[in-house]
C-alpha cells in the first residue's frame, strides 16, 4: 500500500503556543503521522516526555516506527477522550504541561480509498478512524430516515438533509450501499442544486464521518478532563477544521476563562472572588497565505489556545 503523506498544519504556531518547557510532560492527542510530535520532541530535553494518542492502527504503527526508539516518547492506541483516565492511572494527572489536538482526519486516512472516507475515490463505505465500532455501511444499512437526516443536517450542516436521507433509505431498501461511490452518487442525485466547486456529497460525508467517529462527543469529553490532566500553567492548544468543532472549543475557553460576575454592592473582596480556571492565550490563529498556498488543507484551520490558572 502506498504511504500517504500528512503535512502538519500551523506547525510552528502550534508548538510555540504550547510554550514548551524542556523537562515538561506533553500530550499530542492526535498523533497522525507525528508532524507536530516531532517538533515537540525537538523542543524537549532529555527529561521531557511526550505521550501520543491516536485511535488509528496505522497512526500507532507509524508512531512506533518513527519514535519507538526515543525513551521520552510513549504511544497510546485509543481516543484522546480517554486521556484523563490514562493520566490518572499513570500518575501524571495534574502534571501535564501541554495538551495538543489537531482534530479531524489525516491525509493518509482521506487519501487511502480503502478507508472509505473519500467521495472522490471508490472504496468500501467504512469511514472509521479506529478499527472497532460500526462502519458507515453498517450504520446506513439499519438507520431510520429521521436520525440519518439529523446527522446529515447537524454534523454536515446540509440544508437538504431530509431529502438526501430519504434517498439513501430508499436506495438501501433496494440494495445494500457498500461503497463510497454508491453513496456519493445517491447524494448527488438527491441534491436539488449544484454548487460551484463543491461536490454535493461533501457535507453529507462530513456529517456521517463525524457521527461514525463520535468526533464532537470525544472532543467534549476530552475538554471536560483537561483540568484534571493539566498542571497549573499548562496549555491547551486545539486546531479545528470546521465551525462545529471550533464552536465547541471557543465556547469552552470562553466559559472557563470568564470570572464570576457578582451583583453590584455585594460585599465580595477580590481575594474571595473565584479565579476562572482558564486564561485564553492570544487570539484565534489561522494559516498564513503562504501556508495555504503550500497546503490547501490549512485553509480552514483555526487554532485556539488557553492556559490553566
Ligand atoms: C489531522 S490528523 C493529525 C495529524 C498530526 N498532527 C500530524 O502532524 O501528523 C488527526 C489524527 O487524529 C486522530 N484522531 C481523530 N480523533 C481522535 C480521537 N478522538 N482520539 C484519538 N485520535 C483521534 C486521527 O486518527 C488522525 O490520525
Amino acid at each position: 500500500m502506498a504511504e500517504h503523506v500528512h503535512y502538519p498544519v500551523l506547525l510552528h504556531e502550534a508548538v510555540e503556543s504550547l510554550n514548551i518547557q524542556p523537562d515538561g510532560i506533553y500530550i499530542d492527542g492526535t498523533f497522525g503521522r507525528g508532524g507536530h510530535s516531532a517538533e515537540i520532541l525537538k523542543a524537549l530535553g532529555s527529561e521531557g516526555r511526550l505521550i501520543g494518542f491516536d485511535k488509528d492502527d496505522q497512526a500507532v504503527a507509524a508512531a512506533e516506527a518513527r519514535f519507538g526508539g526515543d525513551p521520552r516518547f510513549t504511544m497510546v492506541k485509543g481516543s484522546f477522550a480517554s486521556m484523563g483516565e490514562w493520566a490518572a492511572e499513570r500518575g501524571v494527572a495534574g502534571r501535564v504541561n501541554g495538551i495538543f489536538l489537531d482534530l479531524g482526519v489525516s491525509s493518509p486516512q482521506i487519501d487511502d480509498a480503502g478507508r472509505g472516507f473519500s467521495f472522490r475515490m471508490d472504496g468500501p463505505l467504512d469511514m472509521r478512524m479506529a478499527s472497532t465500532g460500526m462502519s458507515a455501511a453498517e450504520w446506513i444499512a439499519d438507520v431510520e430516515r429521521q436520525p440519518l437526516a439529523d446527522v446529515i443536517r447537524e454534523y454536515g450542516e446540509e440544508r437538504f438533509a431530509w431529502k438526501i436521507a430519504g434517498a439513501i433509505v430508499a436506495a438501501r431498501d433496494e440494495a445494500p450501499i457498500e461503497t463510497t461511490e454508491q453513496l456519493a452518487n445517491i447524494i448527488r442525485t438527491a441534491s436539488p442544486t449544484r454548487e460551484h466547486r463543491i461536490d454535493a456529497a461533501t457535507r453529507s460525508f462530513q456529517g456521517i464521518r463525524i457521527h461514525i467517529n463520535r468526533e464532537l462527543d470525544d472532543l467534549k469529553d476530552c475538554l471536560e478532563d483537561i483540568f484534571e490532566v493539566l498542571a497549573v500553567g499548562g496549555r491547551l492548544s486545539v486546531i479545528s477544521f470546521h465551525s462545529l468543532e471550533d464552536r465547541i472549543v471557543k465556547q469552552f475557553i470562553r466559559t472557563h476563562s470568564t470570572a464570576d460576575v457578582y451583583p453590584r454592592g455585594l460585599p465580595v473582596r477580590e481575594d474571595q472572588m473565584r479565579k476562572p480556571p482558564l486564561r485564553a492565550i492570544g487570539k484565534a490563529v489561522r494559516a498564513s497565505k503562504q501556508e495555504i498556498a503550500e497546503n490547501v488543507r490549512s485553509r480552514s484551520a483555526i487554532m485556539r489556545c488557553a492556559e490553566k490558572q
